[in-house]
């Protein structure tokens, strides 16, 4: 397991980050299970490689949702109403932000400037953008992706 990111190259505690990018990207987020078999590799203590990877929040440590939701709070965003988007989505998927759904279709996250300002408030799910979101338009949006799903199934 992970033999291509735990190289002899990088069995360093430096190369500790760099190693858990590479195996978020590879699993999608971080188990115990491989937070474990990455301190061992290191010679580190678990708590040691726990302590850093929930020190930065690009990880995350359950298994990515089918669909995930990211609303854009970047200042653009923000200041067209991207926080009443968020709290909308919130409610609309009963889950909290930085929350999974319990059948794991969907998550939601609040992250930084996507790069498409000029359309904000700005949310997107899996690699579609929905522009100049509004709270009405929240639930229409998740109206229609939940019939796909359940014609999907
Ligand atoms: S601030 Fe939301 S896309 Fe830039």
């Amino acid at each position: 397991m992970y033999s291509s990111i735990l190289t002899a190259s990088r069995r360093h505690p430096g190369h500790l980050i760099d190693i858990l990018q590479q195996i978020q990207s590879m699993d999608g987020y971080l188990s115990n299970q491989a937070m474990l078999k990455v301190a061992g590799f290191l010679d580190m203590s678990s708590a040691a490689v726990w302590g850093v990877a929930t020190f930065y929040n690009q990880f995350r440590f359950t298994p990515p949702a089918r669909k995930p939701v990211r609303v854009c709070m970047g200042t653009a965003c923000h200041l067209a109403g991207g926080q009443l988007v968020l709290e909308a989505m919130a409610r609309e998927l009963k889950i909290e932000v930085g929350g999974t759904s319990e059948d794991r279709e969907f998550s939601l996250e609040r992250v930084a400037c996507i790069g498409c300002c000029a359309l904000a408030p700005v949310v997107t799910m899996k690699d579609k953008v929905y522009p100049r979101m509004t709270p009405p338009g929240v639930e229409e949006v998740l109206v229609g992706i939940k019939a796909e799903s359940e014609a999907e199934a």
